[in-house]
């Protein structure tokens, strides 16, 4: 039944994408981030409205997911923490789990789409567990100690969908009494533009490891400048 619906909701789009290349000297990597006074400025608005205020989880996410790439030379060993947030009101036993890719913002800025958009719609719709992942390098997710371009050298597109399939495979989702690893548990992305086009990037590289999913308003064509935008 949860398969069935889960099936209809699958994704058949081929992209293909263009990787960033890099290389980076030795930076201090963070194995988490201290919250400062705007975190706790968030907190207490969010307390202050009725938005649900989902609780913070962090997976030990590895920084470099090909060390046999020399794209990523020299490689960094270790992991971050990287934050993800999920709403279980509508999990039945069996159900899917839905995967928003929260993009180029800090995570906790998708909350409405948990709570009343699409996550929640999806979610209600097949008994299913809403979570939102934060993207590497936004909000808290952050695996290095700096900005420069080349402490940026881990944020493609590549290593971000090798996050979401590690992700899939690994997630733990405190208070639920259930293993909802991928691919025993089918696990169907949702992403909105550059998180849209990640969303099918995801599913046509790890169409093992992921259900499907849902890509809106992926962009399907990489340009250098854009003037018109
Ligand atoms: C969940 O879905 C059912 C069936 O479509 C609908 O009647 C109900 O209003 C939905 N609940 C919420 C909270 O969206
Ligand atoms: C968790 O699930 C297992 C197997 O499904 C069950 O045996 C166990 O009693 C459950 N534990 C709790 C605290 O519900």
């Amino acid at each position: 039944m949860h398969l069935v619906t889960a099936r209809r909701l699958g994704l058949l789009l081929l992209l293909s994408t263009a990787y960033a290349t890099g290389s980076m000297p030795h930076y201090r990597f963070l194995s988490g981030r201290d919250d400062g006074p705007g975190q706790r400025l968030l907190e207490e608005r969010q307390k202050k409205t009725d938005r649900p205020y989902y609780a913070a989880n962090t997976i030990d996410m590895p920084i470099d997911h090909f060390p046999d790439s020399r794209r990523y030379e020299p490689h960094a060993r270790g992991t971050f923490k990287q934050y993800y947030y999920f709403d279980a009101s509508y999990y039945q036993a069996g159900g899917p789990v839905i995967l928003y890719l929260a993009g180029e913002t800090d995570g906790r800025n998708r909350f409405p789409v948990m709570r009343s958009g699409i996550v929640q719609i999806l979610a209600n719709a097949t008994g299913g567990l809403g979570v939102i992942l934060e993207n590497r390098y936004y909000g808290r997710s952050w695996p290095v100690a700096a900005s420069t371009t080349d402490a940026l050298a881990y944020l493609t597109n590549e290593q971000t969908v090798a996050d979401v399939a590690f992700f899939a495979r690994h997630a733990v989702f405190p208070g639920l009494n259930a293993s909802l690893h991928a691919p025993n548990t089918p696990w169907i992305l949702y992403g909105g533009s550059l998180a849209g086009a990640q969303t099918a990037f995801a599913v046509k590289t790890h169409g093992d490891v992921l259900y499907g999913g849902i890509a809106a308003s992926a962009p399907i064509q990489a340009k250098l400048e854009y003037p018109e935008w």
